[in-house]
């Protein structure tokens, strides 16, 4: 089925203007974006975002490296799109990526990653309406 889900194109890849390469490697493995923007995340919204991971060793530098710079967050909208991001993204380390996917070719290590997307379809849910109002979504 057509689904959506949430990504956002992390810091290190905007420092290194990298919007449109990872945008590129998106669309080419079948997803569309559907919603787009690019914003400097505040303390309080990273936070609240990885609150999951807020007994995790790595929170707080998490949240400084998510507020370092710009980010592009976006809804993905393609055939099993949770999934199929998950793919094209590749594993959270880059040194155990696979080859072809965004990670592999331009995430700096297992924080400065790169790319974010969700890891479920109920996670995509949560996380779009943390950014975006559905009249920004237009599919
Ligand atoms: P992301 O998919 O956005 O979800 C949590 C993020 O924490 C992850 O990508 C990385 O950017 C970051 N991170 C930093 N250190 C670790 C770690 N040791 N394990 C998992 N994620 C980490």
């Amino acid at each position: 089925a057509t689904t959506r889900t949430f990504s956002i194109i992390k810091p290190d890849a905007t420092r290194r203007n990298l919007t449109g390469a990872v945008t590129k490697m998106l669309e080419e493995a079948g997803l569309r974006v559907v919603a787009s923007k690019r914003i400097l995340m505040t303390e309080e919204q990273a936070k609240g975002f990885y609150e999951v991971h807020k007994d995790r060793p790595f929170y707080g530098e998490l949240v400084s490296f998510m507020t370092s710079g710009p980010v592009v967050v976006q809804v993905l909208e393609g055939e099993d799109a949770v999934k199929r991001n998950r793919d094209v993204m590749g594993a959270t380390n880059p040194a155990d990526a696979a080859e072809g996917t965004i990670r592999k070719a331009y995430a700096e290590n297992i924080e400065a990653n790169s790319v974010h997307g969700s890891d479920s379809e109920e996670n995509a849910a949560t996380e779009i309406a943390f950014f975006f109002n559905d009249d920004e979504i237009v599919g």
